[in-house]
């Protein structure tokens, strides 16, 4: 959980276009007036509000750090994947879930904050989320294969990871970044701590490796994270490929 009253000194907030670009996707046509869309890390709610001007859909912002949203939109204090008020408010309710450098770059479980935002998703829905590549384990390791297979017969959804550069507002140095694309509602009867423990059976127990990139004060860093089995992991969860 985050307790402090600090907001870290990130970079200028992301607009719609930004978000466009990150995403793939055209906000404008994607957002219809009967909506729902949640931003998961929405600072201030800059894209979101970008499109209130277009769209009666219902806009949810979530931050961990107290940020005064701008109005129109529905602001959430909540840090994934710990508080668990808007799971239970808003499961299998959410046409859009976004997470642009939000809580599963800064969470403490990645992997965890995945699976919840993909428990919000209700049918044909998706879920877009754009993190560094190092926050879902090694790429040369089978994670990735692992995760998906997870998804897919665990929660019923699909998962796609598709990596692509992008530059620091700051240095302009080549970053990894990562956009992750979550499809369909979750069908899993589990609860969520349910989901969590099979992810860390079948995929592993997370750890922090070491800090690949940090708020300018040093408020908030994102963490370079490793799945490892631990050998007391049971390997009989449902989640292999048949
Ligand atoms: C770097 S800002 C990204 C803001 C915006 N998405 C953008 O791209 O400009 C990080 C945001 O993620 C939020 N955040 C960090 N950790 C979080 C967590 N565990 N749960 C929810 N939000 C979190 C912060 O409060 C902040 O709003």
């Amino acid at each position: 959980m985050i307790h402090t009253n600090l907001i870290p000194s990130w970079p200028k907030e992301r607009d719609l276009a930004c978000y466009e670009l990150f995403t793939g996707l055209d906000f404008e046509k994607e957002i219809l007036d009967d909506m729902a869309w949640i931003d998961i890390g929405c600072r201030t709610g800059k894209a979101l509000s970008q499109i209130r001007k277009k769209s009666k859909a219902i806009l949810l912002g979530v931050n961990a750090h107290p940020i005064r949203v701008r109005p129109g939109i529905i602001s959430i204090s909540a840090t994934l994947p710990e508080d668990t008020d808007i799971y239970e408010k808003y499961k299998n309710k959410m046409d859009l879930v976004t997470d642009i450098h939000g809580a599963v770059s800064y969470c403490s479980n990645p992997l965890e904050a995945l699976i919840y935002e993909a428990c919000l998703l209700k049918h044909n829905a998706q879920a877009i989320i754009v993190t560094l590549e190092h926050r879902m384990g090694e790429p040369s390791s089978d994670v990735f294969k692992k995760i998906e297979n997870f998804f897919k017969n665990t929660m019923n959804q699909t998962i796609e990871f598709q990596p692509f550069p992008s530059y620091s507002d700051n240095s302009k140095t080549l970053i990894h970044t990562m956009r992750i694309t979550i499809k369909g509602k979750c069908h899993s009867t589990l609860s969520l701590n349910n989901l969590f423990l099979e992810a860390r059976q079948y995929i592993g127990e997370m750890r922090k490796n070491k800090v690949i990139s940090e708020a300018k004060d040093k408020s908030a860093q994102v963490w370079q994270i490793l799945y490892r089995k631990n050998k007391t992991s049971l390997n009989n969860s449902h989640c292999e490929p048949f």
